[in-house]
């Protein structure tokens, strides 16, 4: 629980254990600077409220510069002086990144390319997953570390590793394959049950000896696609595995403190089936680097919210993200006025009780040396540092929202790593189809219209909901097919959209038409998909873009479908005008006793669906908490305690905004009046106490 190590960290002002507040801080590397730096370190953390500071992450090669030389002595000092200055430590287990003496002696440790090519040394994280001979020196590393700090005044947490996969989750080297085939034999027990699912009946696969499978190395055309997707789960799987490697040395020697690692629920990184290793750890925590572009900020929340729901709506920890520019885009945008705080409290919205970065102070060499940092080239006298300061003061006044549950929101938007990883494989009917993007849409479009929805995976009960979208919910096996009509069944309305229940867990077409397993419950049937050249565009005609409507028709890009409806109930709620399929239905909505289930067929974009979804919205009874002044331009989000809410209110604009109806009590940012008037500035965000009445 994220709650034991927040009583973990030195006490406030008024010393009890007991007072709720939030971790801020930072990934720390005093390694890169010389001993006279770290004092005027410790000073300026304590000037900033930082309380919390992750340490050792990159540390191997100085701590144990050779196998059998440790030196800890430096790290010692690091500790003491963070303890000496009221700073908390969630002490890394060093193992990230193996040192030149060890890849030297075994360089059977590296991993190896699809296409046989070794990743050598020379940056991070050049490790093979499953090497006996990596694991055999990386735990006696943690062994080491646990024993050394185990009563370490400053230790409050143990983070694992670093960003376990960011660069080698996918490794094709022996020593996987090895592995490969024991997960096989685990997974499918015979040779039978894999030659039927891999469908090796197909272009003569067929294996008979499990020595004869290898992972999907470089081939000549399309590897097998089951065992692809096989692959991908191995690779999360064997990743997963190390992680509890590392956490039960740790759990052995020092069985009161927490454990975590940072996840990396962001963008386009889709290796770690997240949701699968949350209850690997004590408490999840997450690292998010914003991508400059139009959904930017969108895709930051929804990232927080997804983190949410991984963590089950309990309060998780944001472990990393910037003050300002990375280095590793191809333009590394500054970020403006405002931004950092709006950032780092989005997170907070949706259920952080930790705001951390990468990093303390600017890197001076190396790879990340144009990274922002907490303390800039510049130095103390910045406005980044003027900017950290302010929000550890704003992270001050909201310690009472410390271990706030989410508050279940209306909508849910499902998530589902096993459909991102199968719908994006290739020799599919489009190779444009992009899983997250589709999801991310629906969330602007719920943005836009002022409507909170909870970004959940397959593991919550939907039934909390009364809207379920499951966008390019492509992976349906029959349990889930049941589950879903049967929350249909009992009143809940149900959006999907194309390329959904088309196949089983083994990458198997439902037969009898698309969308397999969804086809009944959707009263509609597909023969042939009608995937869109890249400039290739149709008009639609129905619910929220008829001609009538000032938009006139939306537009779908991406994909369509050939429908024909199966059922008499089914409403067509929009058709399309153009195209091949012109005149054919494009959503239907099929109502089943007070639920219904509509499907989706095209890619209307963030602004098609806004214009859509009032319709699906009201058949489900769900309205918008926000005045309309203010809908689209503010986005809320509400955590809620035995007494009471928080909710926080986030000018997604660069304007000022104001906004009616607001009740409670003012924390943090904003002007609330006594009328119940509140006053954004551009990017602020406010937080208000509404207690339980
Ligand atoms: C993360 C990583 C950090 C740092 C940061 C830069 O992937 O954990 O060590 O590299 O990115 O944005």
């Amino acid at each position: 629980m994220i709650s034991t190590l927040l009583s973990r960290l030195p006490h406030g002002s008024d010393g009890d254990p007991a007072t709720p507040r939030l971790a801020f801080g930072a990934d720390y590397n005093p390694e890169q600077w010389p001993r006279e730096v770290w004092e005027e370190d410790i000073r300026l953390m304590r000037r900033a409220g930082v309380n919390i500071v992750s340490v050792a992450i990159f540390s191997w090669a100085r701590i144990q510069p050779a196998r059998d030389r440790w030196d800890f002595g430096w790290l010692d000092e690091v500790m003491d002086l963070l303890h000496a200055g009221g700073i908390g430590v969630d002490l890394a287990t060093a193992t990230a990144s193996p040192p030149p003496w060890l890849t030297t002696a075994h360089p059977e440790i590296l991993p190896v390319t699809a296409a046989g090519e070794t990743v050598w040394p020379g940056a991070r994280q050049h490790w093979r997953p499953t090497s006996p001979v990596f694991r055999e020196h990386a735990l006696r590393l943690v062994t080491e570390m646990a024993r050394r700090y185990a009563d370490h005044p400053a230790l409050v947490a143990w983070h694992v590793s670093n960003e376990l996969g960011c660069h080698n989750v996918y490794d094709y080297s022996d020593d996987a394959a090895r592995a490969f085939r024991g997960w096989l034999r685990a997974r499918y027990e015979t040779l039978d049950a894999l030659n039927h699912a891999w469908g090796t009946a197909f272009w003569s696969q067929r294996y008979s000896d499990w020595e004869q499978i290898l992972p999907p190395r470089l081939a000549a055309s399309h590897p097998n696609p089951t065992q692809q997707l096989d692959f991908k789960r191995f690779s999360s799987d064997a990743l997963k595995e190390y992680l509890r490697a590392e956490r039960d040395v740790l759990r052995e020697i020092t069985p009161g403190v927490p454990v975590t690692t940072n996840f990396m629920v962001m963008g386009e990184t889709k290796g770690m089936n997240y949701p699968d290793w949350a209850d690997e750890i004590d408490f999840v925590s997450n690292d998010h680097y914003v991508h400059p572009g139009p959904q930017d900020r969108d895709e930051l929340s929804f990232s927080a919210n997804l983190t949410s729901g991984i963590a089950g709506g309990r309060p998780w920890f944001l472990m990393e993200h910037s003050t300002s520019a990375v280095n590793w885009q191809p333009v590394n945008v500054a970020k403006r006025p405002g931004d950092l705080a709006r950032d780092s409290l989005l997170h907070v919205a949706h259920g952080a009780d930790a705001v951390c970065f990468f990093q303390w102070r600017q890197s001076a060499a190396g790879a990340e040396k144009y990274h922002s940092a907490m303390v800039p080239h510049a130095g103390a006298d910045s406005e980044v540092f003027r900017a950290v300061t302010e929000l550890g003061a704003t992270l001050r006044a909201l310690a009472p929202v410390a271990g706030s549950e989410r508050e279940p929101a209306p909508v849910a938007i499902v998530y589902d790593w096993e459909s991102w990883w199968a719908s994006e494989q290739d020799s599919h009917p489009s190779s444009r189809l992009n899983y997250r993007q589709e999801a991310l849409d629906w969330y602007s479009a719920l943005l836009a219209l002022g409507i909170r929805a909870d970004v959940v995976t397959t593991r919550a009960d939907l039934g909390a909901y009364r809207l379920v979208i499951a966008p390019v919910l492509h992976v349906v096996p029959g349990p889930l097919a049941k589950e879903l009509t049967r929350y249909v069944e009992t009143g809940g309305h149900l959006v999907t959209t194309y390329f959904s229940g088309v196949v089983d867990e083994n990458d198997h077409i439902w037969l009898g038409g698309y969308p397999g397993a969804l086809r009944e419950l959707l009263g509609i049937r597909i023969e042939e998909f009608g995937p869109l050249l890249a400039d290739d565009t149709v008009e639609l005609d129905g619910v929220g873009f008829g001609f009538g409507d000032a938009g006139g028709p939306a537009t779908g890009t991406l994909w369509t479908d050939r429908i024909t409806v199966t059922e008499p109930d089914v409403d067509t709620l929009a058709h399309y005008r153009t195209g091949a399929y012109a005149g054919r239905p494009a959503v239907t909505r099929r109502p089943v006793g007070q639920g219904s289930a509509a499907y989706v067929s095209t890619r209307l974009g963030a602004d098609g669906l806004a214009r859509l979804l009032p319709d699906l919205l009201a058949a489900a009874d769900v309205h918008s908490d926000l005045p309309a002044e203010a809908r689209g331009r503010v986005e809320t989000a509400a955590r809620r305690d035995a007494d009471g809410r928080y909710l926080f209110l986030v000018n997604r604009t660069d304007e000022q905004v104001s906004l009616s109806g607001v009740a409670g009590e003012p924390l943090a940012g904003g002007t609330l009046a006594a009328d119940g008037s509140l006053t954004l500035r551009p990017r602020e965000v406010a937080v208000v106490r509404q207690p339980a009445s």
